[in-house]
């Protein structure tokens, strides 16, 4: 079942402290950007991928995509000033496609079993994400006071890939846009326009790099997989 993927990589990567965009720094000698791409580039069912990037990069960008032959990336789209704005920029350079899955760049461990899992449902309901069950225990809290226990059975941590029948995302997105609302991700803006969006349970690895220590366990994550191989 094909797809077209797009990749929001136009962030500037405050909380890593990084000097520049964190997508550039390396995870065993290679950048995350790239680890991400090579999931989608290795995927048979990904037809295209599309960036949205900063224009300023887009040559330090051209040069990861030759140096690791990643082929798939049709399109570099120049994001906006959040996340959110990102995305709608590349899901504009879609058009066409059925099934769009948005994936952080910055998440570079997503397995191709979750990525397939998540085109089915979606395909079949209309939008999918990724999420892993809740670890800790979970309380509302107002003011500092706790109000209540909320039952973890319930409680999902939501990750991307986030994927949808295309013409659905992209209908809800203008409506958020035309709004005003911001969300901090996709399903945010579905479940608005009322849209029924399903979970697909994903993996503890698929963490976002987002600040240093993330850093020090996408290492162990690679020894790990290295040594299971
Ligand atoms: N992103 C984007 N456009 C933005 C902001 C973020 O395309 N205006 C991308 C990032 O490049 C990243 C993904 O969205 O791949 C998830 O965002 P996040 O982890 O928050 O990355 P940054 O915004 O770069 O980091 P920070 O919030 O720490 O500055
Ligand atoms: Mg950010």
């Amino acid at each position: 079942m094909n797809y077209t993927v797009v990749l929001p990589a136009a962030g500037s990567g405050k909380r890593m402290g990084a000097e520049g965009n964190k997508l550039f720094l390396k995870l065993r000698g290679k950048p995350i950007l790239a680890h991400t791409l090579e999931v989608f580039q290795q995927d048979e069912w990904c037809e295209q991928i599309i960036l949205a990037i900063k224009e300023e990069e887009r040559h330090l960008i051209k040069v990861c995509l030759r140096e690791y032959h990643l082929t798939k990336v049709t399109k570099l789209v120049v994001g906006g000033k959040e996340r959110q704005h990102s995305v709608c920029e590349a899901l504009k350079a879609a058009e066409g496609a059925e099934l769009v899955l948005v994936h952080d760049a910055a998440r570079p461990f997503i397995q191709q079993q979750v990525i397939h899992k998540l085109v089915e449902v979606a395909a079949e309901q209309g939008g999918a994400v990724a999420a892993v069950k809740a670890k800790d225990t979970m309380k509302l809290v107002r003011n500092g006071r706790v109000e209540e226990t909320i039952d973890r059975e319930t409680l999902w941590a939501i990750q991307t890939p986030q994927a949808f029948r295309y013409q659905l995302l992209v209908d809800a997105a203008k409506q958020a846009d035309e709004q005003g609302f911001v969300g901090t991700d996709e399903a945010m803006l579905a479940e608005r326009a009322g849209l029924p969006v399903y979970i697909v349970e994903s993996s503890y690895d698929n963490q976002k790099m987002t600040t240093p220590e993330d850093l020090v366990l996408g290492e162990l994550i690679l020894t790990r997989r290295e040594e299971n191989n």
